[in-house]
């Protein structure tokens, strides 16, 4: 499964969130305190404490956000969307390689996703390079963009060489558990959504629809 990339906030949403997670000073920690044994070895990064009030109530904005786009729900399927964190790396900082622990007291990992919240050109380096079977795939996107990929992969945030990189890191926990139904249901609802914008209702259509949804019951848990 490949990952998606999508426009998800306004500019305006971005610069309020990063101006109040960044005017928390007090609430930023080791990120090491939230890895799991593997990636705490390779973790070097800040995050916003979760149980701060500034953390909950920009994490409540970025869910209800993922949650009302079309397009990333017909991706990921979600259940729920959980472990939501704010994280910096300023220069000499990163994320080696690893994977996402399968089960977090929040929720299963089935998808995860990266929000950016610094314009590109205000860091260098800080890519997230997610591996794919041959080589890897390097994201590094316009702030306010998300990033949805499957948390089977092996990743990594590449060192920050200048500036500093914000982001929004959480988990999809998808009625789906399996990448590869989860993408044959995502082509038959794109390719069921697009016909209906294109000719409107049919009776055709309705059929699609029907076989899909009973598909999404069969298959989900
Ligand atoms: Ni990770």
């Amino acid at each position: 499964m490949d990952p998606l990339t999508h426009p998800l906030l306004d500019e305006a949403t971005v610069r309020q969130i990063r101006e109040a997670v960044l005017a928390d000073e007090t609430s930023w920690q080791d990120g090491r305190k939230s890895a799991g044994y593997q990636a705490a070895k390779v973790k070097n990064n800040l995050q916003l404490d979760r149980k701060s009030k500034t953390a909950k109530q920009a994490s409540q904005q970025v869910i209800e956000r993922l949650e009302s786009d079309p397009l990333i729900k017909s991706f990921s399927l979600p259940r729920q969307i959980h472990g939501v964190m704010f994280s910096r790396a300023g220069i000499g900082q990163g994320y080696g390689m690893h994977v996402d622990n399968a089960y977090m007291s929040s929720g299963r990992s089935d998808l995860s996703f990266t929000l950016f919240l610094s314009e590109p050109e205000s860091y260098e380096g800080g890519s997230l390079c997610i591996q794919t079977v041959q080589d890897s795939k390097h994201v590094k996107l316009p702030a306010g963009h998300v990033v949805v990929y499957p948390s089977t992969s092996l990743h990594a945030v590449e060192t920050v060489t200048a500036g500093e990189r914000l982001v929004c890191v959480g988990w999809i926990q998808s009625h789906i558990c399996s990448n590869e139904d989860r993408t044959i249901l995502f082509g038959l609802n794109a390719g069921a959504r697009a016909l209906l914008a294109e000719h409107g209702r049919s009776s055709e259509l309705d059929l699609i629809f029907q076989a899909y949804t009973n598909l999404l019951r069969r298959l989900g848990d």
